[in-house]
Order: C-alpha cells, then sequence, then structure tokens
C-alpha cells in the first residue's frame, strides 16, 4: 500500500540570500578599507570641509532643551510630533500651508513615507503602475515591489551628455493611464543632481494633470539645491495643478539627523472629507508596520522650528551645507571641460560618465569610493581631498 508523501514544511533555512543594497554595500566596502587617504564620495551624507558630518549647533542646542524639559515619554500615536508637522507645512507647501485638502503625518525618514505613500497607492489601486524615471534612487523600486505596484522605467537621464532626456521623459508620462502615479524628485536628484527647469516643471505637471496620473514627489534634500523656497517649487506646482498629489518628505538631511529618521508624508485630494478619510488609512498602514514614528527628531526639529532665534540659525546652517555643495561642485567643474555639467546641477550627488569598470578601478588603485553608476556625493570629501579626487577621475575619464 502507498503511503502519502509528507512534504516538509519551508523554514526560515530555506530562505535565500538577498543582496544588500548597493549604496549600503558600498558603505561596508569603503568601512573596510584601511588605506588612511581613501576618499569615501558613496552615500549621501554632508560632509564639511574637514571632512566631518558634524551635528547641527542648533540641533544639539534643541536636544539640551529637550532633555532638560521633556517630562514624559508616553506615547503620542500613529501620526507623530503634529506640531512638528503644522510648523513643516509652511516650509515644504508654502501657499498651500492652509489648504485643508492636504493632511500629512510624521514618518520615520524619506523611506517610511516613500513606503506608507505606495502603501496608500496599493489599497485604493493595486493595478496602478508607478513611473519611475532612469536612473533613480536604488531604494525606489524596492520599496515599490514591498507593496506588489508595478514599476514602469521612463528615461530621466542621459549620463554621457549630463542632460536631462526630457522629451523622452514627457512622453513616457504622456503614455500612461489614469491613475498610474508618477514618481517625481522634488529637487537635487538623486543621483543625477538634475533638476528640472521651472518651465520644464510646468509641463511635466500639465501632462501630469491631463493624464489623470498622480504625482509623488519625492522631495528629500529640501534646501541643498537653490534655497528652501525655490527647491519647493516643483512640490508647490504640483499641488496647484493636480487635484490628488502624494508627497513624500525627508528631514534626516536639511536638518543633518540622518540616523534619527525624519520625515512626513502629506497627501492632497479634491475636498477636505476624502483627504480625512485617506487619512485614516494612512493612520492605519502606519500602525501595523511601526506603530508610532521616532519622537526625539521630531521634537528636536519641533524646538528649532517653533523658536524664531534657533529657526534663524537653523536657516544659517542649512544656508552653509548649501554653500559647501555649490562652492565643491564650481570647483570640480572649473577643472576640466567634461565636469563642466557638474556646475549646472544641485544637491549633493551628480553621476561621471565612467564604466563599471572604471569606477571598480578607481576604488582600488586609489580608494575613491562612489557608486557603480559613477554616482558620487559632491560633498563625501573634505577640501583637503578635492585635488586628488579630480586628478584621479579625469585620469579615469582620459583612458
Ligand atoms: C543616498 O542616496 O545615499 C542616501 O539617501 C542614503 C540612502 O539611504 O540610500
Amino acid at each position: 500500500m502507498l503511503t502519502p508523501a509528507v512534504t516538509k514544511a519551508r523554514g526560515l533555512a530555506d530562505l535565500p540570500p538577498v543582496q544588500s543594497d548597493s549604496l549600503l554595500q558600498l558603505i561596508a566596502l569603503c568601512d573596510a578599507d584601511p588605506r588612511p587617504e581613501k576618499i569615501d564620495v558613496g552615500v549621501g551624507v554632508f560632509r564639511d570641509g574637514a571632512g566631518n558630518t558634524p551635528i547641527l549647533k542648533v540641533m544639539k542646542e534643541a536636544e539640551q532643551r529637550l532633555l532638560d524639559t521633556q517630562v514624559t515619554k508616553a506615547y503620542i500615536g500613529s501620526a507623530g510630533d503634529k506640531r512638528f508637522v503644522e510648523l513643516l507645512r509652511p516650509i515644504l507647501l508654502g501657499e498651500h500651508a492652509d489648504d485643508d485638502r492636504i493632511a500629512g503625518i510624521q514618518t520615520p525618514g524619506g523611506c517610511g513615507a516613500l513606503r506608507l505613500a505606495f502603501e496608500l497607492i496599493a489599497t485604493v489601486n493595486p493595478t496602478a503602475r508607478v513611473l519611475v524615471g532612469t536612473p533613480t534612487w536604488p531604494n525606489h523600486p524596492p520599496i515599490i515591489n514591498a507593496v506588489r505596484l508595478e514599476v514602469v522605467d521612463y528615461p530621466f537621464y542621459e549620463r554621457g551628455q549630463g542632460a536631462i532626456r526630457f522629451d523622452d521623459m514627457l512622453a513616457a508620462l504622456s503614455a500612461a493611464d489614469p491613475g498610474d502615479v508618477a514618481l517625481l524628485h522634488g529637487c537635487c536628484h538623486n543621483p543625477t543632481g538634475a533638476d528640472l527647469s521651472e518651465d520644464q516643471w510646468r509641463d511635466v505637471a500639465r501632462v501630469v494633470a491631463d493624464r489623470g496620473l498622480i504625482p509623488l514627489i519625492d522631495i528629500a534634500y529640501q534646501g541643498f539645491g537653490r534655497g528652501l523656497e525655490e527647491d519647493a517649487f516643483g512640490v508647490r506646482l504640483l499641488l496647484s495643478t493636480c487635484d490628488e498629489v502624494l508627497i513624500a518628505q525627508s528631514c534626516d538631511k536639511n536638518f543633518s539627523c540622518y540616523r534619527d529618521r525624519l520625515g512626513s508624508v502629506f497627501l492632497k485630494t479634491g475636498s477636505a472629507s476624502a483627504t480625512a478619510t485617506a487619512m485614516t488609512h494612512l493612520l492605519q498602514r502606519a500602525r501595523e508596520m511601526w506603530s508610532m514614528p521616532p519622537d526625539h527628531p521630531a521634537a528636536c526639529a519641533h524646538i528649532i522650528l517653533e523658536d524664531p532665534e534657533l529657526r534663524a540659525r537653523w536657516l544659517v546652517e542649512l544656508a552653509n551645507m548649501r554653500d559647501r555643495i555649490n562652492s565643491v561642485r564650481a570647483r570640480i567643474a572649473a577643472a576640466d571641460p567634461r565636469l563642466a555639467f557638474i556646475g549646472r546641477q544641485y544637491g549633493m550627488f551628480s553621476m561621471l560618465p565612467l564604466s563599471v569598470e572604471q569606477v571598480v578601478k578607481l576604488r582600488t588603485e586609489y580608494g575613491i569610493y562612489m557608486a557603480d553608476s559613477g554616482r558620487f556625493n559632491v560633498v563625501g570629501m573634505s577640501d583637503g581631498e578635492i585635488d586628488r579626487f579630480i586628478a584621479a577621475v579625469v585620469e579615469a575619464l582620459d583612458a
């Protein structure tokens, strides 16, 4: 007599390995390199002229005040620090700050905001496709795939020419279906540094509105490009043009509180009541995933933004970071005509037209760590390392 075969249940030991994110791998590779002269232009962390990522002075002061005055660490709920979100509204939304069709909550960094925004799309329209410009930040596709939405690439940037493929981008957006999501970088495009001009933003907003697409703007570097106001141009224009908008925002960079994880997600619908209902879903998804965002960075940013003197000092420290980014850009751009495009771009990243072999050679021979794509962090290096970086890159371009 035949005995039924017993199938063994799959266990944790059956999991196949997963490659860690390429940028995180790069951090590990660079950390393991014992050469003291190595240059880390991999991950996107601001460094000053001395090569350090100091805690902002104003943040240190806010932390001290928090330490002195905080009387409880009791839960505050899935929306996080509501006052922080309120204080952020004019900074991010500008003239739309008082629009009751727009609501937001605090999230753990920009990744939390992106995940929550895509969760909401997947809840309302699981067949929506997400149009993603190439190249994009390496963590965008995995976050979208995690909620089982389809990623559709559109051409964004021509690396050899240091230019945006704007006609191709517009054509791709024009061919999308109503309800599809257009993922857009608000400013300081990661990984290319190539930002849309105001006219290009107007064209994008028109196509997105005409096609009935939902724009999802990822804005993680506000204040690092042209200025706090200027960098929000695209966000505010889309809010003026479209009924439904999602914004994934990060303060990790402009408050320099990276590992503390501070961000927010905002949504706009056509009515205050529809927005209130959509927010119940956002809060529910947040509750399922992380229950509540970390309080510490929001409590500190709240202190800074509420106090006029601290706020003014934050703006100065932010401007100092922006000035360093733009002066290093100018210095690299002036070094060789083939690098001139770097001076026309914004934010921490630009992308060098180097092959993976050339990038690996820079790594092994010179200890210069950049992403395989040729993306490098303009302010990853100290002032004293810039000439050496330029010389090595020019040599690689000549080869
Ligand atoms: C980067 O792109 O390097 C940063 O945004 C850090 C990260 O999380 O990838």
